[in-house]
C-alpha cells in the first residue's frame, strides 16, 4: 500500500522536480526504486536534515556545540552530560515528562547542552525550534503591532507544532501581563499535547516561579526532568555558587 502511494507521489513529482542534480545514486530524484520497495535516498535525507536544522533557529555561536565537545571534567558536568546523552538516546516524544529543564548559574553550559540535545533529536528526524526568551517576548510584542517579518511569523506559528521547543533563559525578565498570557498559552498547549519542552534558566526555583508565575512554573516542572551542569562559569572558570 505504502509502496503504491510512494510510486504515485514519485510519478506526480515528475522529472522536473529533481532534488539533487549531482546525486549518482538516485539520478537526482531523491528516492531509490527497486522491484518491491521505494526508499529515500541519502541525498534527500541530508537535504531534509539541513532544512530542519536551518528552521530550528539555533544561534550562530551555538551551531557547533555538541555532546561531543562538552567537557566532562567535573562530577556535575559529567553527570549532566550523561543525563543528556541518555535523554537523547531514549527520547520518547509521547512521554509525559519528556522534556529537560537545565538549571544552573551563568556560563555553566545550559544553552550548550540544550542546543546539543536539540540537534541530536533533529538528526533523529524530529522537528525543533530554539527560542531565546528575550526574542520570544520581542516577537510576541511585534505581532500585536503587525510588524513581524515573514520569518518571525513562521517561527511563531511553529511554537506549538514543532516536536521539540527550546526556550532559552526562561524568566530572564519579569513578564508583562500580555507576554505572560502568551507564554502560558504556548506552554499550556504543549503541556496538554505532551509535546517536548527543553528549558534553560539561571534562576533558582523560587525566582523562576516569581518571574513566570506559578501556572507556567508548575507545567514546566511537570513536563521536564531537571539537569544541573554545576556552578562553574565555563566562560571565566570561576564558581558562581548560588542555592537552587
Ligand atoms: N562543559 C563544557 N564544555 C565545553 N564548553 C562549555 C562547557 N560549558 C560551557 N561551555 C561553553 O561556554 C560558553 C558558555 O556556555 P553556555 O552559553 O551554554 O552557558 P549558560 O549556562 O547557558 O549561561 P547563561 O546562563 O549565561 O546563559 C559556551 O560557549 C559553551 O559552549
Ligand atoms: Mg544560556
Ligand atoms: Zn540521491
Amino acid at each position: 500500500m505504502n509502496f503504491l502511494r510512494d510510486i504515485q507521489s514519485l510519478a506526480e513529482r515528475g522529472p522536473t522536480e529533481r532534488v539533487e542534480e549531482e546525486c549518482p545514486d538516485c539520478d537526482g530524484y531523491g528516492y531509490i526504486v527497486t522491484d518491491n520497495d521505494v526508499r529515500i535516498c541519502h541525498c534527500l535525507a541530508e537535504r531534509q536534515l539541513r532544512k530542519r536544522l536551518k528552521k530550528a533557529n539555533i544561534p550562530k555561536r551555538y551551531l557547533s556545540k555538541s555532546l561531543e565537545n562538552f567537557k566532562n571534567d567535573t562530577d556535575q558536568r559529567r553527570n549532566a552530560l550523561q543525563r543528556v546523552r541518555r535523554y537523547v538516546k531514549e527520547f520518547d516524544s509521547s512521554s509525559e515528562k519528556g522534556g529537560l529543564f537545565l538549571l544552573g548559574a551563568a556560563g555553566t553550559g545550559k544553552t550548550h547542552l540544550a542546543v546539543a540535545a536539540l540537534k541530536e533529536l533533529i538528526e533523529q528526524g524530529h522537528t525543533g525550534l530554539f527560542y531565546n526568551s528575550a526574542n520570544l517576548i520581542r516577537d510576541f510584542r511585534n505581532r500585536v503591532g503587525g510588524s513581524n517579518t515573514e520569518e518571525e511569523k513562521d517561527r511563531l506559528d511553529r511554537l506549538v507544532s514543532v516536536d521539540i521547543l527550546v526556550i532559552d533563559d526562561l524568566g530572564v525578565t519579569k513578564l508583562s501581563d500580555f507576554v505572560r498570557e502568551q507564554t502560558y498559552s504556548i506552554i499550556d498547549q504543549r503541556y496538554s499535547e505532551n509535546k517536548t519542552l527543553i528549558v534553560t534558566s539561571n534562576l533558582n526555583m523560587k525566582e523562576l516561579e516569581e518571574q513566570v508565575t506559578y501556572p507556567v512554573f508548575s507545567r514546566v516542572c511537570g513536563m521536564c526532568s531537571i539537569v544541573n551542569p554545576g556552578d562553574i562559569d565555563f566562560r571565566i572558570g570561576v564558581s558562581r555558587n548560588k542555592s537552587r
